[in-house]
């Protein structure tokens, strides 16, 4: 499996302003195959444990805050470079710098209010899938 999936999380912003629809039609168009997916809500400390990487910069709090805020999807996507096509398909993390076309140039609202979460790694990719789901609910491992 190293190296076909990705996770993404459609983020309280987006999901709030009803582009979930929008959004998932884009990622199956570009070819990604959902094995995963779930509506939930993260609390604040599952927000801080999914980006404790981030524990020192000056807008954890605000993104932990915000991530809290709201219901989500969660969803793992299968596909040949998974995380490298993915995070083509979202556009960079500021939207002001992200190209026409992708999900966060349509969709986000600001740099934090992004739209979607992708992985950044094969390696993360395979920790955020396992944060949010168990084998059993993974249409790849059942
Ligand atoms: P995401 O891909 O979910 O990974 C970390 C998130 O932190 C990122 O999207 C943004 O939403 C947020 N982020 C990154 N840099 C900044 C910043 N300079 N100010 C505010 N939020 C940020």
């Amino acid at each position: 499996m190293a190296g076909k999936i990705t996770l993404t999380m459609i983020k309280p912003g987006a999901f709030r302003k009803g582009h979930t629809g929008p959004i998932l039609n884009m990622i199956k168009e570009a070819g990604f195959r959902i094995i995963a997916m779930k509506l939930t809500k993260l609390s604040t400390k599952q927000a801080e444990e999914f980006y404790a990487i981030h524990r020192s910069k000056p807008f954890y709090n605000s993104l932990v805050d915000f991530m809290s805020s709201g219901p989500i999807i969660a969803a793992v996507l299968e596909k040949e470079s998974a995380v490298d096509d993915y995070r083509q398909l979202i556009g960079a993390t500021n939207p002001e710098n992200a190209e026409e076309g992708t999900i966060r140039k349509k969709y986000a609202e600001s740099l934090e209010m992004n739209a979607v979460h992708g992985s950044d790694s094969d390696e993360n990719a395979n920790l955020e899938a396992d944060f949010f789901f168990a084998k059993s609910e993974r249409t790849d491992c059942m």
